[in-house]
């Protein structure tokens, strides 16, 4: 299940999963972040819609946060106020932790009659939060210690029972859990003693900052050394894009009223899907356990994309059956939510080959790597006017732009990325061949 599908399922069974029974209304309840699957473990909170005192209705938007893979926006399970908030902004969340506490509306609800339809998977997900809930409070409360310290511990996942006590009649004392933490790790520099667990630390020279990595940039540290393992065949060529210039330019004076901006991206997207048509067999997923390549119909191309967060990539799909109009208003629409970045799940999912528009931001040459399972990915410069021979051996002044293909060596041959690259070449060259 993705999480999109997953996230509509918690949503559309939220009014009989929560619904109150008269013992409950007037109870202050721990809002625990629910599991929104993909294995996800933490998030980060991005932004609250709710402050302590608020009254919120079920469905009403909690908060937004976001995880390596997606930005989901939690909404409310229960009617009632909220008496305060676990996190500020930009701190990791723990799936299955309270992410609020919530003051159940004293007052009928109107879901009373709905609570007999609780299905197994929801009982199941209640009970095991109630569980969770009641054993860690069993555990809390066999521990002497003062509120403080507990905070300082869950900041930095520490399980009180395992820290030897310094303290009268076994209290543990802040220094018993600091003294534990520099035991076990004893490079972290500052331990964490603030109410903000995951902000950007001081460390013990004023001159340093310690930054923990967070939401996108974790997925970029696993892809990134998933695909270093690769072996990389990289083929680079220069391409002459002055008849392509002309053409984007009367291009975009002729969207200039739709609102939609033609860069050259568009051009580059929709010659790669070309090109593919001629070598549908580098439009695949490798399987590397099984040794098999799964070839794809559908050409989902993966764009990188510079956002507030970082590198992040979505991508633009069933590009063969797209227009160079259609392509520029389906990027126009993701260029939109890279800003804040907040992409869709299903925007993120299922690329099949990349792009990296680098020259949008300057430089030459750029040498790409894999997006895996993909086994190929194109970086393109910066277009620039050079000096160049013509037909007549003439010096002047042409357009040009380099594009690497970086490709998996493991299951492509170079002689293969080099036709495809220069099919590629021909559609750039020609843009009036993209739209025969
Ligand atoms: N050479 C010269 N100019 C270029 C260009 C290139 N290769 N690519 C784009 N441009 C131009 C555009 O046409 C536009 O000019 P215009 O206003 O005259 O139309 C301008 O540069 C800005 O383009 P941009 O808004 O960035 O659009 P885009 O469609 O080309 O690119 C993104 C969209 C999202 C890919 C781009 O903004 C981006 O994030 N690029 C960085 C990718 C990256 O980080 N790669 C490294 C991954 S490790």
């Amino acid at each position: 299940m993705t999480i999109a599908t997953r996230f509509i399922t918690l949503l559309g069974k939220n009014t009989r999963l929560f619904s109150m029974s008269s013992k409950q209304r007037g109870k202050v309840v721990p809002f625990n972040l629910s599991d929104i699957g993909e294995g996800i473990k933490e998030v980060t909170v991005k932004e609250w819609f709710v402050k302590p005192g608020d009254k919120v209705a079920q469905f009403d938007n909690i908060c937004e946060v976001q995880s390596d893979k997606a930005s989901v926006t939690i909404t409310s399970r229960y009617d009632g106020h909220i008496k305060n908030l676990y996190y500020q902004i930009d701190d990791t969340a723990l799936v299955g932790k309270p992410l609020l506490d919530i003051e159940l509306q004293d007052e009928d609800s109107t879901t009373t009659a709905n609570s007999e339809a609780v299905d197994g998977d929801e009982e199941t997900a209640r009970k095991v939060s109630t569980s969770f809930h009641q054993s860690s409070e069993n555990k809390r409360s066999k521990v002497l210690t003062t509120p403080a310290v507990r905070r300082l511990a869950m900041e930095n996942n520490i399980d009180l029972t395992t820290v030897p006590s310094t303290g009268k009649d076994g209290r543990i004392l802040k220094e018993d859990v600091l003294n534990f933490l520099n035991k076990d790790k004893p490079d972290v520099g500052n331990i964490r003693t603030d109410s903000k667990p995951y902000d950007v630390t001081k460390s013990t020279s004023s001159q340093e900052e310690i930054i923990p990595l967070q939401g996108y940039q974790k997925h970029m540290w696993k892809t990134m050394t998933q695909s270093l393992r690769i072996p990389h065949f990289v083929y680079s060529d220069e391409c002459d894009v002055t008849k392509l210039i002309e053409f984007r330019s009367k291009g975009k004076e002729f969207l200039t009223h739709s609102g939609i901006p033609l860069s050259f991206l568009p051009f580059f997207i929709k010659a790669t899907s070309k090109a593919l048509e001629k070598y549908p067999r580098l439009n695949a997923l490798l399987d590397e356990e099984s040794q098999t390549l799964k070839i794809i119909k559908s050409h989902n191309i993966s764009l990188a994309m510079d956002t507030p967060q970082g590198l992040i990539v979505p991508n633009i799909k069933n590009i063969q059956n797209l227009s160079i109009t259609e392509i520029a208003k389906e990027l126009h629409r993701l260029q939109k939510l890279g800003e804040k970045p907040s992409f869709a799940p299903s925007d993120l999912a299922e690329g099949t080959i990349a792009l990296s528009n680098i020259g949008s931001i300057g430089g030459t040459y750029a040498k790409p790597v894999i997006l895996s399972p993909q086994i190929l990915i194109g970086a393109i410069g910066k277009i620039q006017k050079l000096p160049r021979f013509d037909g007549k051996g003439e010096i002047v002044g042409a357009s040009v732009v380099n594009v690497s293909w970086a490709a998996d060596h493991r299951v492509v041959d170079g002689a293969t990325v080099a036709r495809f690259s220069n099919t590629w070449k021909h559609y750039i060259e020609n843009p009036i061949h993209l739209l025969l």
